[in-house]
Order: C-alpha cells, then structure tokens, then sequence
C-alpha cells in the first residue's frame, strides 16, 4: 500500500540523518521543506524531497496537502492515563483555596484516585481509559508513555498494568508502560513505607519483569512521599529486573532527585519546576533527557519549568501532558506546545522540536518516530491550511489538525 501526499505547503521536522535527540541551540533549528511530497509505503515513510525533483511515482492513494503542512505525531512521554473516576471535587477544594499539598494531607489527591481505582473492575477501567487514549490520538499524540501508580497494591498495580497492555495491544499507536508503584504510600502502609517498598520490590517487580508488563520504572521523589534512599532503592531494584528509570523530581522542591536519576542512567527526570544549579549541572553531558510538563503547572498554578535557561544551557528538552486526574486532566499536546511557548519562552521551532524528536528520545523510541526520515513509522499530522507552523503554538486552545496518520493510516 502506497499513500503520497503532494503539493504540501511545508514538510516539518525532516531529518535525512537519523538524530537521537536535538540540545541546547540545536533546538532552535527545525529543518523542513517546502512545497514537498511524502510517500508512505506499507506505514513506513519512504521517501520525502520537494515537489520539483519529486520522481514518477504510482501510488495507491494521492492526497492533495496544497495549504496544509505535514509533521511528526507528538510523542507524549509522561501520562497517566489509566485512572478511574475523576478528582472534579479537589479542584474546587484548589479554586476555595487549598493546595495540592494540603489535599493530599487530608487523604485527598493520588490516594482518593488509589482508593477509587481498587474498586473498579479491570473492564471498566479499560473502558474509561481507551476513551482518554481516543481522544488525544485525534489531538494529534502517536506515541505515548503511560504509568501504573494509582493501584498501589499488590493487585491494584497489576491490573494498571494489564490496562495498559491491553490498550497497546489493541490500538495502533505507541505505547510504553512504566511502573510507578511508589507513586504514594498507600492507607495500609501509613506507618510502614519500607514494608511498602519492599513489597514493590519483592512481589510486585518479579511478576513486571517475568510478564513482560512494564519497560521503565518511575517514583515520585519528592518531600512527603518518597525520599533520594526510596528512590535509590526503586531504582537499584528496577535495574536488577531490567525496568529503565523515568522519574518524577524536583515537583514542588529539590531534593537530589535529579542527581539521583542520572546516576543510575534515568531516560528521563520529569517535572523540574523547581531547580537548582546543581540540577543543571548533574544533567549536563549526560543521556538524561529533561521533560517538562506545562499543564500541570498551569492547572495547580505552580512555578514553570525554567525551559529557556535549561536551553540557554545547552541542555535538551522534551514536552509532555502528565494526563492525569489530579495535576493535568488533559492529554492535549497541541496546548503543552503552546504554553511551552506562552509561558515557558520556547520559540516555536523549540517546542516542536520537543514535542517530536527528544519525546521520542524520551519514549525510548528515537529510531522509530519523531522526525520525518526515511525508514520511520509513518505517524503523522497533516494540519488545517496554515499559514506558518508558528500558528500551531500560536492558536492556543485551539488546534490546527485535519488529520492523523497511524502507521500510514487515517485514524
Ligand atoms: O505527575 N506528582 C505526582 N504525580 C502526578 C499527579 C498525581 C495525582 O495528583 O493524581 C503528577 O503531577
Ligand atoms: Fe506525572
């Protein structure tokens, strides 16, 4: 099956060589062509060029793509989607004037999800989740990481897991799961976190790794959940069962988890809204990619991650939702590119290169996605007609999508 796109207005995020991810002042540079052509072949891409010297080509589908412009699917690197019921209530208990903090206090916040999770069955819980994944594959997401963390049992862990794999399983998009068992300490540990982590690490870590259920694993390291020694813990442990560290630092303080993360070779530490310059430099020169998730600090009104000095830097830089129920009821990666933007100072060509090519770093998957190159899986947006790709970040609240490929094919 061949599908060619002709007469597109701008080809976006084309990369000839094959790159793993782009830092520092390479970021502000996002390669493209205009007036192209893309033929996908068998949901691979599998060749690209300018309409001028495009070769005679029998396709089995011709689209016509004049006005509009082709990229890469965002690549979501950090979610939680698999939840059940919503936390509606905590919002307004913020909007009244508590934080995040006090709520989790209360019993409110990752337990209140916990608690909910645990008394919904497998189906059901699937059933809520693959809507969440519906809707933010038509935002434009073809590629996503999602997280267990809401069980925090025994078998409350597993089943986020299986959801997980189904869900994979089952649509045509990326996903990678991780396991976040020490998302919090749950209600039956509250005076025993070592019993707690000791049951993440001898019952639950063994099944993951026999299973095949969980690629990374992750922890909240942050004051009053999880501290750097748990973390270490985790981390020493995830490595012995072969799970890659994803993890959540530097949220609401700084505590070392950066430092942390990048001594045990973290693909990722995600948060970063309160950073220290010794985070920056324990991030430099390393394969640690930074993600920053702008909705969450727009939904709980907390500080941004300092994006444009990690980049004055020349440090890299990935985007992601952090969909979730309780910091980022939103999968919609079109809005994390344009608050990027708004609030984070990213330049357009910033926030897309983050939003593609290092969240494929950040996903594990940097040869097959990310960029429009041949040999990649032929995940794309084909936009409204725009006028430039700056309109992308510029029309928050909006989003500028026609269409999105999954592996060549219309979803
Ligand atoms: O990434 N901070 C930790 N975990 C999630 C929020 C979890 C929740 O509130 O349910 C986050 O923001
Ligand atoms: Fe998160």
């Amino acid at each position: 099956m061949k599908t060619l796109f002709k007469n597109i207005k701008e080809l976006i995020q084309v990369r000839t060589e094959p790159i793993s991810f782009v830092a520092g002042k390479e970021m502000k540079v996002l390669p493209t062509i205009k007036e192209a052509y893309l033929l996908i072949k068998n949901g691979i891409i599998a060749d690209f060029g300018s309409m001028d010297s495009i070769p005679p080509i029998e396709a089995d589908r011709v689209i016509d793509a004049s006005d509009k412009m082709i990229l890469p699917t965002w690549c979501d690197s950090h979610t939680h989607i698999v939840y059940a019921g919503n936390r509606e209530g905590e919002f307004v208990d913020r909007i009244n004037g508590l934080t995040y903090e006090e709520i989790a206090k209360k019993g409110g916040g990752i337990l209140n999800s916990a608690k909910i999770l645990n008394e919904t069955s497998e189906e059901e819980l699937y059933n809520q989740s693959k809507k969440r994944l519906e809707e933010i594959m038509a935002l434009g997401t073809g590629a996503v990481e999602i997280k267990s963390g809401y069980g925090l049992s025994y078998q409350g862990e597993l089943k986020m897991l299986r959801v997980i794999n189904k869900l994979k399983n089952n649509y045509p998009l990326e996903v990678k799961a991780t396991f976040l068992g020490a998302h919090a300490i749950p209600f039956e540990f509250k005076n025993n976190k070592e019993g707690y982590l000791k049951m993440l690490v001898e019952d639950l870590m063994p099944v993951i790794a026999q299973e095949n259920l969980a690629e990374y694993v992750d922890i909240f390291c942050e004051t009053g959940y999880f501290t750097v020694e748990d973390t270490e813990f985790i981390l020493k442990a995830g490595k012995k069962y072969g799970l890659k560290p994803k993890i959540h630092v530097n949220q609401f303080t700084a505590i070392g988890g950066v430092k942390i993360g990048v001594e045990y070779d973290a693909l990722t530490v995600d948060h970063l809204e309160v950073m220290g310059q010794e985070d920056f430099e324990a991030l430099k020169g390393t394969k640690t990619m930074p993600v920053a998730l702008p909705a969450c600090s727009f939904f709980l009104s907390i500080p941004y991650t300092p994006g444009r000095k990690m980049i004055d830097e020349g440090l890299p830089l990935a985007l992601a939702t952090d969909y979730n129920p309780g910091s980022t009821p939103s999968g919609n990666m079109n809005f994390v590119v344009s608050t990027a933007c708004i609030k984070m100072k990213l330049t357009p060509e910033e926030a897309i290169n983050a939003a593609t090519i290092n969240g494929a770093y950040a996903l594990g998957l940097a040869k097959e996605l990310g960029s429009i190159t041949i040999g990649k899986k032929a995940n794309i947006i084909l936009t409204k007609p725009i006028n430039s790709y700056g309109f992308i970040p510029y029309s928050f609240g909006e989003n500028q999508i026609e269409s999105v490929y999954l592996n060549g094919n219309k979803i």
